[in-house]
């Protein structure tokens, strides 16, 4: 038996390459308090949508929507048949159906600017590889309805916290603007007649991107065919739109904001206007892009929602774990533990229970091993895991009602009584 190619195992612990819960964990932990200090509440949706939410929202011809695992259920539960409006598929983002819950909530008329996160599993049929998964999981943010330019500043902001708290190292943030419809149009009509020069090197699918979506190709372009002087983006947006993205970078350099413009970038999905960033890392490979987003002004009204100007970004768990497992995030930390309870004799081991029962109601991270190991072995472990500090039951210990700790780093050892002073010594090594 195995799982689905690729489908993945989170671990309790694991070998190099393997996710484990202690980074999810910790990324998660870590998600959930930045989204309290900037305020986000979270969004939960199902995982499987009509897919017409998606056809609708992303683009029929986009590469997601292509990739999606889609389902027709050919009966109801009385066995008629359905209208085509019953097929579904399972979600490949997270964007498209925040929006219909958005709109299907009316979500808008609670508040005016709507701030939500969420976190979950997506699906897309694409070639796995290192990093690219047929199920992996994003956290992504979205704030709907607001046109103002600090707001983007701040998800930029927010997706850098985010970042920096979960302890990710080297990573760039790269930023385009792809301007209004107007501009988008201006892009397109440049990149057909840029691709002209090239369309005898150009495979059949990737023709039909270049007729269906110019912008798409520009990727390609660049990214699979190499091409040189493949246009930019910059050069072909309108007056408005660069005045906004020279405000917008100004703000950023006046925060001290890192980041570096990369004229070319565009994305796979066709919501995006204005804005678009990755956040990529060089420790990745291929799959660079660790977090990715954009401005989307009229998605909202395109799933039949009011006019909504939004932002947001989605960012891949799996990708941000790998990075830290590269990186060297501290490995061992999943196994060490507070206290190691080491006793000397099996008779001394219900007293040993009552002291880690103890321990553990305040709070403390315990171990304690019940088959007959020797008092050496036990030590070992202690060792092994390195416990910070470890308490020893003796003959002594057991039967004055003494509790022995030992602490690993200084090798200093304090006797004290169970439980009252025990108990004072917990209260302050947490204070
Ligand atoms: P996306 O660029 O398709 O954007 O995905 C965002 C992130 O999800 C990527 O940067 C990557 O870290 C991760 N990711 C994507 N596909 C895979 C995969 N097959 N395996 C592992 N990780 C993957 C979106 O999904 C948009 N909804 C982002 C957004 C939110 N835009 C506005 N709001």
């Amino acid at each position: 038996m195995r799982a689905i190619k690729g489908f993945r195992d989170i671990l309790p612990y694991g070998s190099s390459g393997s996710d484990t819960s202690y980074y999810w964990n910790s990324i998660l932990d870590n998600l959930r308090q930045t989204m309290s200090i900037y305020n986000f509440s979270e969004i939960v949706t199902p995982v499987m949508e009509y897919d017409s939410t998606f056809k609708t929202g992303i683009g029929s011809d986009s590469d997601v929507s292509k990739e999606m695992y889609e389902f027709v259920l050919k009966k109801d539960l009385s066995g008629v048949k359905n209208q085509i409006d019953d097929s579904y598929c399972l979600r490949p983002e997270g964007t498209a159906p925040t929006v219909r819950s958005f709109i299907e909530n009316s979500l808008y008329k609670t508040k005016k600017i709507n701030k939500l996160f969420y976190l979950g599993p997506m699906f897309r049929y694409e070639r796995s590889q290192k990093g690219r998964y047929r199920m992996f999981h994003q956290i992504g943010i979205e704030l709907l309805g607001s046109k103002e330019l600090y707001h983007e500043v701040e998800i930029l902001h927010l997706a850098k916290t985010l970042l920096d708290r979960i302890g990710v190292k080297d990573y760039v943030f790269q930023i385009n603007s792809i301007g209004d419809s107007e501009s988008l149009k201006k892009i397109s009509s440049a990149v057909l007649s840029y691709a002209e020069k090239h369309i005898n090197s150009i495979g059949k699918d990737d023709l039909e991107i270049l007729n269906k979506s110019p912008l798409r190709f520009l990727d390609k372009a660049i990214h699979k065919y190499k091409f040189d002087n493949v246009p930019r983006t910059i050069d072909f947006i309108g007056v408005e739109p660069l005045e906004r993205f020279e405000k917008l970078k100004k703000i950023l350099n006046d925060l001290e904001f890192n980041y570096v413009v990369n004229n070319q970038l565009v994305r796979g999905i066709d919501y995006y206007n204005d804005l678009v960033f990755e956040v990529t890392s060089k420790d990745l490979g291929t799959q660079n892009a660790i977090l990715a987003g954009g401005r989307y002004d009229s998605l909202v009204h395109k799933l039949g929602g009011p006019k909504t100007d939004c932002i947001g970004f989605a960012a891949g768990i799996e990708r941000i774990a790998l990075l830290l497992d590269q990186q060297q995030f501290n490995d061992n930390q999943a196994d060490t533990v507070d206290f190691y309870i080491a006793y000397q004799d099996s008779q001394f081991k219900d007293y040993s229970f009552k002291i880690a029962d103890k321990l553990r109601n305040n709070n403390f991270k315990v171990e304690i091993e019940y088959e007959a190991k020797s008092f050496t072995k036990q030590m070992k472990t202690a060792n092994k895991m390195s416990s910070k500090k470890v308490v020893i039951i003796g003959e002594d210990e057991f039967s004055k009602s003494l509790v022995r700790i030992k602490d690993m780093s200084s090798g200093e050892e304090k006797i004290v009584n169970f439980p009252t002073e025990l108990e004072k010594f917990l209260e302050d090594i947490a204070s």
